[in-house]
């Protein structure tokens, strides 16, 4: 791990509070930034999600929250707008309209800028995240911030014909190359910035991973690095005890049925709809399954101030609704269980467990962690489960030989896979799980952490050149 303190961006801060409290937050992320960020002087800087009692520090995470406060209307501009209503869908390949709003520009430039300004001053490796803080890589370097830039973009990034119908375009993608190293999921993504660099810039001349800024004179690196759980963490919980109780008692509710699982945010990009679509046509089809097979969709409640997320969570309702009342059979369990709330950690793992195939099929993802967790707790205690994976995830092309691929906007198409998930062998079932499983483990957070900051430390270390007021500051 580089020795230079780390100062990470990102739109939320890692901590969340519970039972009143405030503590780091459970994902896999903070536990695999925990040693780089607990070198002294570390900071993270974050939005406080209007909390007023937000804390400088919190108890077992040795880092300094640097929180920004929003005003309400800084919140409908920069996050509902400008970062969920135009960045969201446009860097989801337009599945659903961005929507184009000078305001909303205006004030996401501006939070923008709050969150570069808010710590500038230690020499520190500065790693920014994802599509709420696009102009921060810019904004750090013209305020003169000491030592080497990262930023990674944990969704896709269009081809350049879908990106260039940004009327900000050229803000944006100045922005971004602000930073010394502009990391994606996956090597796609990756092509399609280069792609749009090429196109909508006449400065900048492309030579392998690198970008040449003509004009500025100065490098930036590029870098597909696929995002990942912990996963021996991961595997040793979906074994533990609380985990397995959950399970024994979800194979009783269901047994004599085969069980698929979906577990998303409740967001357009999921594709839930065109799965429910699927399952109805199976159900249609085949009349014997409607006793003998159960789906479990759990659905996260997410940004539900926004239209598209309500219309998304009454279509689906509706949906859900319809097929249960087509397809339950008299004296026995509705086919769908729909969840629409956050589920604890045990639960989720048994559902894991419990699964017979679980159904990961957006319409666009970066990566999709859900995924990754499922190979790792079936692969932790022997599971047969298969994975039902759209090819346009970013895990797509780390579990390509494995999982079932599909394409999930062709509904005929994707029951036809649901039901081959099915049919598989259970030992060419294991088989696939286990090797996906260990793909995972080789490849865990720690790793893509590392490789990160790895690439961003020597990439700044050598060949940024100190601004006047860098130097005059050193
Ligand atoms: C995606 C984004 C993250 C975001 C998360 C939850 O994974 O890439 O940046 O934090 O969704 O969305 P929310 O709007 O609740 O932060």
């Amino acid at each position: 791990m580089p020795a230079l303190p780390l100062v990470a961006y990102a739109n939320r801060l890692p901590v969340q509070k519970i039972r009143g409290g405030w503590q780091a937050s459970a994902g896999g992320l903070v536990a695999a930034l925990r040693p780089a960020l607990e070198t002294r002087g570390s900071a993270w800087v974050g939005w406080d999600g209007g909390a007023e009692d937000m804390p400088r520090r919190v108890d077992g995470l040795d880092i300094e929250l640097a929180s920004v406060s929003l005003s309400r209307r800084e919140v409908a501009g920069y996050y509902h707008g400008f970062s969920n209503s135009t960045l969201w869908p446009l860097l989801h390949g337009a599945i659903e309209q961005p929507v184009f709003d000078p305001g909303w520009w205006q004030t996401y430039a501006a939070v923008n800028e709050r969150f570069a300004a808010a710590e500038t001053g230690r020499r520190a490796i500065r790693w920014v995240h994802d599509y709420q803080l696009m102009l921060v890589p810019e904004l750090l370097r013209a305020y003169g911030a000491r030592g080497p830039i990262g930023f990674f973009l944990h969704t896709p990034f269009p081809p350049p014909e879908v990106f260039a119908r940004l009327p900000w375009r050229a803000q944006i993608l100045a922005g971004l190359l602000g930073a010394d190293v502009v990391s994606f999921h996956t090597d796609s993504h990756r092509d399609n910035f280069v792609r749009t660099c090429l196109a909508l810039r006449d400065d900048v001349e492309a030579k392998a991973d690198r970008l040449r800024l003509l004009d500025a004179n100065r490098t930036v690196i590029t870098a597909a690095h696929p995002i990942s759980i912990d996963a021996a963490d991961f595997a040793h919980r979906a074994s533990g005890a609380g985990a397995t109780r959950r399970l024994n008692s979800l194979r009783q509710q269901f047994e004599g049925r085969r069980v698929l699982l979906g577990v998303d945010r409740l967001d357009y990009t999921k594709g839930i709809l065109e799965r429910l679509r699927a399952l109805e046509l199976l159900l249609e089809l085949r009349r014997p399954l409607r006793s003998t097979l159960a789906f479990l969709q759990v659905a996260v409640p997410s940004r539900g101030e926004i239209r598209e997320y309500r219309q998304l969570r009454a279509n689906v309702e509706q949906a859900v609704g319809r097929i249960n009342g087509r397809f339950t059979e008299p004296g026995h369990d509705v086919p769908v269980h729909y969840l629409h709330r956050g589920i604890t950690p045990d639960r989720l793992l048994a559902y894991y467990r419990l699964a017979d195939a679980c159904l990961v099929t957006p319409l666009s993802d970066g990566m999709n962690l859900v995924a990754k967790e499922f190979v790792t707790a079936q692969g932790a205690t022997g599971g047969a489960g298969a994975l039902v994976l759209s090819e346009f995830t970013g895990a797509a092309e780390e579990f390509r030989d494995d999982a079932l691929l599909c394409n999930p906007f062709d509904v005929d198409g994707l029951a036809a896979t649901i039901e081959l998930a099915l049919e598989l062998e259970d030992d060419d079932r294991r088989a696939r799980i286990q090797r996906m499983a260990a793909t995972v483990a080789e490849n865990d957070v720690y790793a893509w952490v590392e490789r990160e900051l790895d690439l961003i430390a020597r990439a700044g270390g050598g060949t940024r050149r100190a601004s006047g007021r860098e130097r005059s500051a050193a």
